[in-house]
């Protein structure tokens, strides 16, 4: 990272003793610190509904870091300097009498004033409107908001609604956080640093592009949410589109917000809409049943702490996408992601295609395509795999497939891939928006998806099992498989 930032922030935390709080945004901006970023002026107001006083707090909150922050990373003296900087108020954010309160908290000294409603979305109208309510925010106040925006284009609209009527959509940080994966902004330097892959960026040299984002790990507790979630509004409404949105996009003219958020909304706005006729052939969903995870054995979905039995959520879901303009016809865009897969694995592969003629040996023409394996997690990096000829007298004209490997933490000897929470945090303070969501995104996103959903609907069609440690439903390999490829793990 770079410089400090070079003005006071006066932070206030809605929900700072939820989950999201104490396990990422504490952790990350205690990273700040301990990177020596935070202006010394920036103070906290970590605001809950549990009646505590701020000491209590701050124990609670060293608990957590302990917990939370790796243990060759932990200082008690970074700690305890960052803690000095929380003070804590209980708040019931119903009552507007409340608020009143948080102005007697802010600085005397200019700062810029950050919210941050780490709450469940239902209370952001509320929580925006008591702030306007007791002027404890004005035009210059940011704004950062989690998602789900909503469960679907209409309610998402509702939320957008309610706080486009407190504050004006450049005040808006909303948090995708795999925009904050220093691989995922690497995607932008790839592409555009880069000349040798901007001239092959397109329909006439890549075949096809995968994107998995595979966890191992269940729903681990969040029955209630994920239920009413499952997999595609979960992660496919939000990071795997950003991510197409990533690879696919036309390049900006520069790395302003507004620049990269406009072609993002033109790949999203030009994706083909999945229709009922296509669902066969474009869609498969799944679901876990019991398997196993690290070597144990683990329940099924069905039989997950705090599950009704019969429901039909996905937990998997591989998709073809196509995007129908100049740059990407004829080019599918493979996506799955899902729970208790084998490994937590994030990747993008870039298939190009072959020679235009061939002139090696025919049982090698299946080596024929050069790769591009973006890794962006674990292990970030990149290799490009690409054909030479094999060593040896002997070997003629074989040809032998090998990467040229990136390995980000060897090659620059970085000694730790910052936290996406840290990045944007960081760049909320910064005031940047290039790595937030605009609303329109938000929209266009969930109006590709809820054709998805309400196909499924519709067709009361159930998901289809898989085993917890396997690579999903066998349907999906099929998807796959009828168009002449593979998954990469496959190959
Ligand atoms: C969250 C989802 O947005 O992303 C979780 O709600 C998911 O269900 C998580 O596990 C994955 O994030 P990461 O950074 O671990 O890949």
């Amino acid at each position: 990272m770079a410089d400090p930032i070079n003005t006071r922030c006066d932070l206030m935390m809605f929900g700072a003793l939820g989950d999201l709080a104490q396990r990422k945004l504490f952790p990350a901006m205690y990273q700040l610190e301990r990177a020596g970023l935070l202006h010394k002026g920036t103070r906290i107001l970590a605001i809950a509904r549990n009646k505590a006083d701020s000491s209590e707090v701050r124990k609670t909150l060293l608990g957590k870091l302990k917990e939370h922050v790796r243990k060759d990373e932990f200082d008690a003296g970074v700690a305890e300097q960052f803690l000095q900087r929380v003070d804590y108020q209980f708040l019931d954010f119903t009552n507007p009498d409340g608020y009143g309160v948080l102005n007697d908290w802010r600085s005397k000294e200019p700062s810029n004033l950050i919210v941050y409603m780490a709450t469940p979305p239902a209370m952001y109208g509320e929580i925006s409107r008591n702030l306007r309510g007791n002027n404890c925010c004005d035009q210059n106040t940011r704004v950062v908001v989690e998602k789900p925006i909503g469960h679907d284009l209409e309610s998402s609209k509702v939320i957008n609604d309610e706080l486009g009527e407190v504050y004006n959509e450049d005040q808006l940080f909303r948090i995708d956080h795999y925009l904050g994966k220093e691989t995922v902004q690497n995607l932008i330097a790839l592409r555009f640093a880069n000349n040798l892959f901007a001239s092959q960026w397109d329909q006439n040299h890549i075949s096809h592009v995968e994107i998995s984002v595979a966890e191992s790990v269940g729903i681990e507790g969040r029955w209630g949410y994920f239920d009413k979630a499952g997999q595609v509004r979960d992660m496919v409404q939000n990071h795997l589109l950003q991510l197409l949105c990533l690879i696919a996009m036309d390049p900006p003219s520069d790395l302003s917000a507004d620049s990269i958020r406009n072609e993002k909304v033109k790949v999203l706005k030009a994706m083909r809409r999945i229709t009922p006729d296509m669902m066969d052939t474009h869609v498969v969903r799944g679901q876990y049943t019991a398997g196993t995870s690290g070597g144990k054995p683990v329940p099924g979905y069905l039989e997950e702490e705090g599950a009704a039995r019969g429901s039909k959520t996905e937990t998997f879901v591989a998709l073809k996408a196509e995007i129908d303009n100049w740059r990407w016809s004829g080019v599918p865009f493979y996506i799955r992601t899902g729970k208790r897969l084998p490994e937590k694995l994030s990747q993008i592969i870039i298939h190009f295609k072959p020679a235009p003629h061939y002139i090696f040996d025919p049982d090698q023409k299946h080596l024929a395509n050069n790769k591009l394996i973006i890794r962006l997690q674990p292990d970030e990096g990149m290799s490009l795999q690409i054909l030479t000829k094999d060593q040896g007298l002997d070997k003629g004209m074989r040809l032998r497939q090998g990467p040229l490997e990136l390995t980000f933490s060897e090659t620059f000897e970085t000694d730790r891939i910052p936290d996406a929470y840290e990045r944007l945090l960081w760049e909320v303070m910064k005031g940047n928006q290039y790595l937030f969501v605009r609303r329109d995104e938000v929209e266009h996103a969930w109006q590709w998806v809820d054709q998805i959903m309400r196909n499924w609907d519709d067709s009361g069609v159930p998901p289809k099992r898989y085993a917890a440690g396997t690579w999903g439903p066998v349907a999906s390999i099929a998807m796959i498989t009828r168009d002449g490829r593979s998954w990469y793990e496959d190959a």
